[in-house]
């Protein structure tokens, strides 16, 4: 359990580089949907770490300004553009990641399940391309209804004859920002020393913090955890609220796509020691996908940490059997639209 508190510190403290700091590590890392809400401030952050060689931003339209301007930061990653999809294949070519925030974002009122019509299209003709182009790439899917467009990605790279269950992620990484945000300020702890692992799926009940295997070892009231639990599934919905119809949340989300993305590629150069909770194929439920921890090395997922789903809390574990017909229909739509087209 240290480990997953170093770990950590390590991609906090390496998201902060400055100029001078550049390290010889040189990974390419693709961004599609850069020009968005998420994407922009993403790309800036990925901008600053000093793993990257080069930054290729895709978007359907208002690249090259982003571009221009990030490329003025004196930070080594070399940005490229690319706008429209016949410059797409062009911003895959040799990436170690690809990012994905392509897609409309939730307006109040709106499930992630309603952007479903939209973002599920989307998703796939960008997986295609990649299929196609970087077929060993890991790839980081952001888009929502995450719980159906990690899916949707696995049924393409299948079809194309180039899934590796171990290189496809959905990305919810910000529940677990959001819990250890929201258990450090409740219990006042220090931010840096909190680490709560967010099972299940990335929407409403299928969010599902582990509040009893959160580190270090905290007591909480039942009422602290029904009050916790419940503002972590809802968090989304309340920065959707706040911009009252201006999108989702989108700094919070950069933030915690740049720690994921940060985490994928340190695993990739050889850090033994990289733990992150993600939505990826899985065996730990009778699911097919389904987030926990895992341990990612030089080739995706190395590992899954079992041990989370043990000794469950009676709340917890009743939570678990309560998301799963969500979950498992989020899956199944996913699925189906893809067989659906085809
Ligand atoms: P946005 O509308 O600000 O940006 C989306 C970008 O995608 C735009 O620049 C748009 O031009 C681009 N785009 C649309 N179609 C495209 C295509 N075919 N190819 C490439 N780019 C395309 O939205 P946003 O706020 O950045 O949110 C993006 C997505 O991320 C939404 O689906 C949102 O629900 C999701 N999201 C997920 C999480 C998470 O935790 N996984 C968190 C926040 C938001
Ligand atoms: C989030 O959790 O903030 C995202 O999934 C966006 C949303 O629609 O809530």
């Amino acid at each position: 359990e240290a480990s997953v508190k170093t770990s950590q510190r390590k991609t906090l403290s390496k998201l902060t580089c400055s100029p001078g700091q550049a390290r010889i590590v040189a990974y390419k890392v693709a961004v599609l949907g850069a020009a968005g809400g998420i994407g922009q401030p993403l790309s800036l952050l990925l901008k600053m770490s000093p793993l990257l060689s080069n930054l290729n931003l895709y978007d359907i339209a208002n690249v090259k300004g982003v571009v221009a301007d990030l490329g003025h930061c004196n930070t080594p990653a070399q940005v490229s553009g690319f706008t429209g999809p016949a410059e797409l294949a062009d911003s895959l070519k040799g990436v170690d990641l690809i990012i994905i925030p392509a897609g409309v974002p939730r307006k109040p009122g709106m499930t992630r399940d309603d952007l479903f019509n939209i973002n599920a299209g989307i998703v796939k003709d960008l997986v295609e391309v990649a299929a196609d182009t970087a077929p060993n790439a890991l790839i980081n899917v952001i888009s929502n209804p995450v719980n159906s467009t990690v899916p949707i990605a696995a049924e393409i790279l299948k079809q194309k004859g180039v899934y590796n269950p171990r290189k496809l992620f959905g990305v919810t990484t910000l529940d677990v920002v959001r819990a250890n945000t929201f258990v450090a300020k409740q219990k006042n702890l220090r931010l840096i020393d909190v680490d709560v692992p967010v099972i299940g799926g990335h929407a409403g009940i299928t969010i599902l913090p582990l509040l009893s295997k959160a580190r270090p070892a905290i007591e909480f009231s039942t009422q602290e955890i029904e009050e916790l639990t419940v503002r972590i599934q809802n968090a989304g919905t309340e920065v959707v609220e706040a911009k009252a119809g201006a999108g989702s949340a989108t700094l919070s989300m950069a933030y915690a796509g740049a720690r994921f993305a940060e985490s994928c590629i340190r695993a990739l150069d050889g850090d033994p020691d990289v733990y992150e909770c993600s939505y990826v194929q899985s065996e730990l439920t009778e699911l097919p996908f389904f987030a926990s921890r895992l341990k990612l090395g030089k080739e995706g997922i190395e590992a899954f940490v079992h041990g989370d789903l043990n000794n469950l809390t009676e709340y917890e574990q009743k939570a678990l059997e309560a998301l799963k017909p969500e979950l498992k229909a989020s899956i199944q739509k996913g699925i189906e639209f893809v067989n659906r087209e085809s």
